[in-house]
């Protein structure tokens, strides 16, 4: 892809799936990458899977729900590879919980690390970078495209997400920003454990049954669309929320315990 090469990018939550694979395939297309996580065990293995590639990789350890953790995340880039040219927004986390079972407390804990923390980074990566543009990819989910029982702030964050590439794009990019977002659909991830699993058949079950592909997707299929996204190829592209979910969000169909498509 073009444009990629040397250029300067922080990935959140990059210590493991969606996250890691981002930060592996702008590096293989040559990007230096910051590669942030609360873990930081997590992010120097990134670091070591990354040998080989054109670019580089590096590890930084921060919390992305502390306050301060926007400027301390902007500086280390800077410090580690000079002028930034992308943020790639990926800390989230899935609440399965529908609304009636939501208390104040988790309601607060899920909107603020699946959207504050996208918030904040990508207002501090506009201010600081506000002499030379730059692009912002986020990853939202098909949850905030379509309603599905269960996960009812976490939905609600990821619309959220949705709504604020559009808004970010329209407003700054005059001053050089692109604003864009990738909307996931099943990507088999560790934070897909077989406990999850086999706790949530119907939610895995009905979710194949409703992706035409019939599959999961795997996280480098994400990888590859926010490096797409971030690249010169994607130049002309700005405000999009791109679905990768094996056609989830463009059909609806269900099918009775026989197999067959029931009519009413
Ligand atoms: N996997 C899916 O099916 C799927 C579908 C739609 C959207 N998404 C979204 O993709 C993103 C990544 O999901 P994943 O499945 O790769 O998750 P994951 O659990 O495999 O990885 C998340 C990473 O983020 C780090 N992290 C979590 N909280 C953090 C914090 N407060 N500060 C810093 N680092 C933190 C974790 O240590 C971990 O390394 C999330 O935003 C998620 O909502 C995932």
């Amino acid at each position: 892809m073009r444009g990629l090469h040397e250029k300067v990018f922080i990935v959140t939550g990059a210590g493991s799936g969606i996250g890691r694979a981002s930060a592996l395939r702008l590096a293989e297309e040559g990007a230096f990458v910051l590669a942030v996580d609360r873990d930081i065990d997590k992010a120097t293995e990134t670091v070591g899977l990354s040998q080989g590639a054109t670019g580089k990789v590096q590890a930084f350890a921060q919390d992305l729900t502390e306050n301060q953790a926007p400027q301390a995340i902007l500086q280390a880039a800077r410090d580690a590879f000079g002028e930034l040219d992308g943020l790639v927004n990926n800390v989230g986390l899935g609440s399965p919980k529908s609304a009636l079972d939501e208390p104040d407390e988790e309601h607060d804990k899920y909107m603020n690390i699946n959207f504050r923390t996208v918030f904040r980074m990508s207002r501090d990566f506009i201010g600081f970078n506000m002499h030379r543009g730059g692009s912002i990819v986020s990853i939202a989910s098909t949850f905030g495209l379509v309603g599905f029982p269960g996960a009812a702030t976490y939905s609600a964050a990821k619309a959220a997400i949705v709504g604020l590439t559009r808004q970010l794009a329209a407003e700054y990019g005059e001053h050089g920003f692109r604003v864009n977002a990738v909307a996931p659909g099943l990507i088999m991830t560790p934070a897909h454990t077989l406990e999850r699993q086999t706790k949530n058949k119907w939610f895995y079950d009905s979710y194949l049954n409703g992706t035409p592909l019939k599959v999961a997707g795997d996280a480098d299929a994400i990888g590859a669309a926010v490096t797409f996204l971030s690249s010169a190829d994607a130049g002309f592209i700005t405000g999009q929320v791109l679905p990768v979910d094996g056609g989830w969000t463009i059909t609806k169909y269900a099918f009775a315990d026989d197999g067959r498509v029931r009519a009413r």
